[in-house]
């Protein structure tokens, strides 16, 4: 029986299996709403068969956004649009999860397809914000530093974003705390210079990404899960690494999150990355181990016996795959069949099952 096809019960919510749709910015957003591209592109993944749909890092304050056209949630007309969406996710049999983001110092910058770069400045852009001053890299803009009472409007803004998640039908809420964004630019010693409660030792610095675990565990039904990305490493020496996110990964356990996805990098932009098939999956298997905690493996994660290798040697009870669902948005039907898991095809498509 394969493992990969197991269901996944987190809370009171079951994952059909245990694939996941990883969260991946469109950014074809308007003003923050979703559109009918969201709904096709998430829609069509579910129908493919995945157990969890995760909707794209959506900004729980407009200057959150990684770029003009990313998605929100920092209002209700964003809770709204999103709703068809999840309830379409359901309605195929998969989970609607949505990823709630703040970008900091590495806002306000063009989709990858304009360039990347930050956005030229006058009418797109706005200047971002961190936790020190120090920009992520030459041509971004010098964040301006977070007061403490900035930080406090943060944490609100994600215990806002989880209710409008829930009112949203969200079943489970993903909080982005990887990739260089504002929350990882706290946890690391590289872009987080502060000499108050926020900054300094390990326990200042997982202060703000663990107070926003709280808001969102609190503000979330109990009975809903909550999951968190990290960055398990910031991949250079004297940053952010696998030990201090075995201890962060265990008070987030504390804090209420139930699974921790595995991520990597994204602090600085000239990290040496050692890119190759599963290459963060030791991470998951470690913060499992170590943490006591569920965890979800990502990254260059393309084939069916491998996704399945990672469930069934207990490495990660969650894969998550990316660009291969961009390649192939029936990948967990396939997959299924590569490893003779007997699932349930759309009705609509049952004729093309054989
Ligand atoms: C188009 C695209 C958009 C992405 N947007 C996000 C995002 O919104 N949030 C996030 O945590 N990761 C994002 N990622 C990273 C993926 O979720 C994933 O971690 C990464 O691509 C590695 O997995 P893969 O090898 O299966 O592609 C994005 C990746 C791609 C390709």
């Amino acid at each position: 029986m394969s493992a990969l096809f197991t269901p996944l019960r987190l809370r009171e919510t079951t994952l059909r299996n245990r694939i996941a749709v990883s969260p991946m910015c469109q950014y074809s957003a308007r003003e923050g709403l979703p559109t009918e591209w969201h709904l096709v592109h998430l829609g069509s993944r579910a129908v493919g068969g995945a157990g969890l749909v995760i909707a794209e890092a959506s900004a729980v304050l407009p200057e959150g956004r990684i770029s003009p056209d990313d998605t929100g949630i920092w209002c209700d007309a964003h809770a709204e649009a999103w709703a068809p969406m999840a309830r379409f996710i359901a309605e195929q049999g998969a989970v609607p999860a949505i990823q709630l983001a703040h970008a900091g110092r590495k806002a306000a910058t063009e989709a990858p397809w304009r360039g990347g770069r930050p956005v030229a400045e006058g009418g797109r852009s706005w200047p971002p914000v961190g936790p020190s001053p120090l920009a992520f890299a030459e041509g971004y803009s010098v964040p301006r530093e977070l007061s403490t009472d900035d930080i406090r409007t943060v944490v609100g803004a994600f215990r806002d974003a989880a209710r409008r998640a829930e009112q949203a039908g969200f079943e489970v809420v993903e909080i982005h705390m990887a990739h260089g964004y504002l929350l990882h630019q706290f946890l690391s010693p590289l872009s987080n210079r502060r000499r108050d409660e926020y900054g300094g030792s390990i326990e200042n610095r997982m202060r703000l990404p663990l107070d926003v675990a709280h808001a969102v565990r609190e503000a979330f039904p109990v009975e809903r899960p909550v999951l968190a990305r990290i960055s398990a490493t910031d991949w250079v020496e004297g940053g952010w690494d696998l030990e201090q996110s075995v201890t962060f990964a265990r008070e987030l356990r504390k804090a209420g999150v139930d699974l921790v996805d595995c991520s990597s990098g994204g602090t600085v932009p000239d990290a040496k990355v050692p890119l190759a098939p599963g290459y963060q999956v030791p991470f998951a298997a470690a913060i499992r181990e170590r943490a006591g905690v569920a965890t979800g493996a990502v990254g260059m994660i393309t084939e069916p016996a491998q996704a399945e290798a990672i469930v069934a040697g207990g490495q990660a009870d969650l894969v998550l795959l990316a660009r291969e669902m961009l390649r192939d948005p029936y990948w967990p039907l396939h997959a299924a069949r590569v490893l003779g898991a007997d699932v349930r095809w759309p009705d609509p498509y049952l004729r093309a099952r054989s």
